[in-house]
């Protein structure tokens, strides 16, 4: 077996701030079978054209989420009775994200036709407002945590928006967002505490969805819940309640840590390139590309598992049918095939055909929205922050390695002008 250790060490946390040298290593073999532990390994695909090659693949599938298994609590009803049947429930209702066609297809034409012009450019407006009004809050500070005091706020907010959620119940959806986050990391599935509090999460938000969308089925108003169980879009069935609850929960957590992180590594790129920033603070006209940049240069969503449905033969190797292969989208992103001078931050750059959001089938659906969140947040930034330093580099980050980013962005501040 050859490279055993690579993925191993992109995985380990001492690795989190700095894995493209891995990844340049790891693109020596364009899909390599790499030792993780388990019986079969996994299979990682780290060039540009191999990714995009099984993206498109209809040999490869999406539904790689274990059987869900709620921890045992103890009471024998709960375990005995409510269990099974939310586990069920859980198990056939994935959110889309966990989906092949024909149901992927179908879950997620309803959810595009939801996210019409008008609403995102509403949103657009709106994310302006609400980094501003962050902002207000840390006029007279000398320090600001990027992650913490912005960048982590504004995206629950705007989805709880795009949804209709009402402003009142916000601030349990940021808790809400905050712990589900954690359930996408590989040490969730062995960790019983960790388990336990994210099932409870989860069905406290299902809970609070369900209520929710009986209201919006009574009283429909003009956001996208109200209008995915009205069932609106043409030749699509209507979403039943459980499929509703697994789309919300799907937009609060695949938009949330994701644009917090895009923020983030955003404002350390920045940082790290000062003359860019200056650039941006004279034209923030400049926004659209730097933030297509930042998707290649340095993506929030490293890579995504799929697992084989078919022996798949693929730049000289061939991957079993039922094993797991990981699509190193950050890889992707820095190979020297698919992009010239890759491993420079270069927003002029006419090339970028970046996999930051994915590809084909599930492509992701809040990129505009992700787009427009930056932008607001970036561009004030660069504005407002008087003379800005870091005050560790590299910043710590979260341990994950999947959705990698900075737990703090600590900056040392004259204060914030205009
Ligand atoms: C910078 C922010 C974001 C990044 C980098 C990002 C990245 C991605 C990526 C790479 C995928 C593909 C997943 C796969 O192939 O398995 C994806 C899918 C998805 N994203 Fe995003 N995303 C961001 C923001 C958002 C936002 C704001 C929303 C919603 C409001 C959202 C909703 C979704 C959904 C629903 C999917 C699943 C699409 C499908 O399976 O068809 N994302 N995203």
């Amino acid at each position: 077996m050859s490279d055993v250790t690579l993925f191993a060490q992109v995985k380990d946390p001492e690795n989190r701030p700095n894995p493209y040298p891995l990844y340049a290593k790891l693109r020596d073999t364009p899909v390599s079978h790499q030792d993780d532990g388990t019986q079969d390994g996994i299979w990682v695909a780290s060039t540009h054209a191999a990714i995009s090659s099984l993206l498109h693949d209809p040999r490869i599938s999406s539904e790689t989420l274990p059987a869900a298994d709620r921890p045992r609590t103890g009471n024998p009803f709960i375990d005995w009775v409510v269990k099974p049947i939310r586990d069920r429930i859980t198990d056939t209702h994935r959110p889309f994200i966990f989906r092949d066609p024909p149901d992927h297809d179908t879950l997620r034409a309803a959810v595009m036709h939801e996210f019409t012009r008008e609403r995102v450019r509403g949103l657009r407006g709106r994310a302006d407002t609400l980094v501003e009004d962050i902002l207000a809050k840390h006029c007279n500070a000398r320090d600001i945590d990027i992650v913490s005091d912005l960048a982590y706020p504004l995206p629950v907010t705007v989805i709880c928006e795009l949804l209709g959620v009402p402003a009142d119940d916000e601030p349990k959806f940021h808790d809400w967002a905050t712990q589900l986050a954690t359930a996408l990391e590989p040490d969730t599935l062995t960790d019983d505490a960790l388990r336990a509090e994210n099932s409870r999460t989860f069905d406290a938000i299902s809970d609070y969805m369900s209520g929710l969308i009986a209201q919006k089925r009574k009283a429909p108003k003009d956001d996208m819940l109200s209008g995915l169980a009205a069932g609106k879009a043409p030749g699509v069935p209507a979403m039943g309640t459980y499929d509703l609850i697994a789309t919300s929960i799907l937009m609060l957590v695949a938009g949330h840590e994701t644009t917090v992180n895009l923020i983030t590594n955003g404002m350390l790129a920045l940082l790290r390139n000062p003359h860019e920033l200056q650039r941006l603070r004279d034209d923030p006209a400049r926004a659209p590309r730097l933030i297509e940049e930042l998707l290649r240069y340095d993506p929030p969503v490293q890579f995504r598992n799929r697992t084989t449905l078919a022996e798949i033969g693929i730049a000289g190797t061939t991957i079993p049918k039922g094993v797991s292969v990981v699509l190193l989208l950050a890889s992707g992103n820095r190979d020297p095939a698919a992009f010239s001078d890759p491993e420079r931050f270069d927003p002029d750059r006419s090339d970028n055909r970046h996999l930051g959001f994915g590809g084909s089938l599930h492509y992701c659906v809040g990129a505009p929205l992700a787009r427009f969140e930056a932008e607001a947040a970036l561009v004030a930034l660069a504005r407002r922050l008087n003379n800005p330093r870091l005050i560790a580099d590299p910043p710590p980050y979260r341990p994950g390695s999947a959705l990698r980013g900075p737990k703090h962005l600590r900056l040392s501040i004259d204060g914030l002008t205009g």
